[in-house]
């Protein structure tokens, strides 16, 4: 690690993985607040760092949207969202007056933002930092690739719908991207209204529908995840 690398916020987190996706709207959002909540639930400490300037969801997904944000001599504090303390969460939400505003940055504000999001944040000790990001490939997210380069990422986890591939991959969509482009396929998670309903209420869907093929399925992609950071880590 270099010397900045050193005295950063980020030094006491152990993996960092970052959630994409090509296109909007697909669930990279929700994909990044189960896989927390199932990280948690393994007993892990997770925090998410929502750099979805144009429309940050994580707060409200979490029930966390209503809280503040405070300073600190090391930076931002994160905020909790459960009562065990396991979840942290920063998201541009907690900077915005009016949080359902999309917001619309200029390049560089946005950089800056998203660099000092990257780095003033005092997440203290992590098992996993969860970095949703805003739709596409843009500016932004070469920026926060970049601020995280020298905290070597574990990562990205890809979101995609079946209907975001072309004909060829029809079918299991998800599946043949990853073996087309040659990397480990996570798994697949089903439309479920359930889920849906959860996040819109802020409510911790794997609590709630322990049983359902969506449950499976979320807590099968997150030990995915922690087997590779245990193989990451040996
Ligand atoms: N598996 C699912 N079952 C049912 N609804 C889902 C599922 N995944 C996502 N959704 C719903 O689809 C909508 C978009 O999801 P989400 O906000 O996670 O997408 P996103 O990729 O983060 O969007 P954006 O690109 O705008 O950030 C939400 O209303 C969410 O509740
Ligand atoms: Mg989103």
């Amino acid at each position: 690690m270099d010397s900045e690398g050193d005295r950063s916020n980020l030094a006491g987190v152990r993996h960092i993985i970052l959630v994409l996706s090509g296109k909007g709207g697909v669930g990279k959002s929700t994909i990044s607040t189960e896989i927390a909540l199932a990280l948690r639930h393994a007993g892990k400490k997770v925090g998410i760092l929502d750099v979805d300037l144009c429309g940050p969801s994580i707060p409200r997904m979490l029930n966390a949207h209503n809280m503040d944000v405070h300073q600190c001599d090391s930076g931002w504090v994160p905020v909790f969202v459960d009562q065990e303390k396991s979840i942290s969460l920063m998201s541009v939400g907690f900077l915005l007056e009016r949080p359902d505003d999309a917001v619309v940055w200029r390049g560089p504000k946005k950089n800056a933002l998203i660099k000092q999001f990257v780095s003033d944040v005092a997440w203290g000790e992590l098992d996993f930092l969860i970095v949703d990001t805003p739709p596409g490939t843009s500016d932004e997210h070469i920026t926060t690739v970049d601020a995280l380069k020298p905290f070597h990422p574990m990562g990205a986890v890809v979101v995609t719908t079946p209907q975001e591939c072309t004909n060829i991959f029809s079918k299991g969509g998800g599946e043949e991207l990853a073996k087309h482009a040659g990397v480990p396929f996570l798994g697949c998670v089903p439309l479920d209204p359930n889920l849906a309903q959860s996040l819109e209420l802020g409510k911790d869907f794997l609590q709630e529908f322990p049983k359902s093929s969506t449950y499976a399925s979320i807590t099968s992609i997150a030990q995915h995840i922690l087997e590779k950071a245990a193989d990451s880590s040996s």
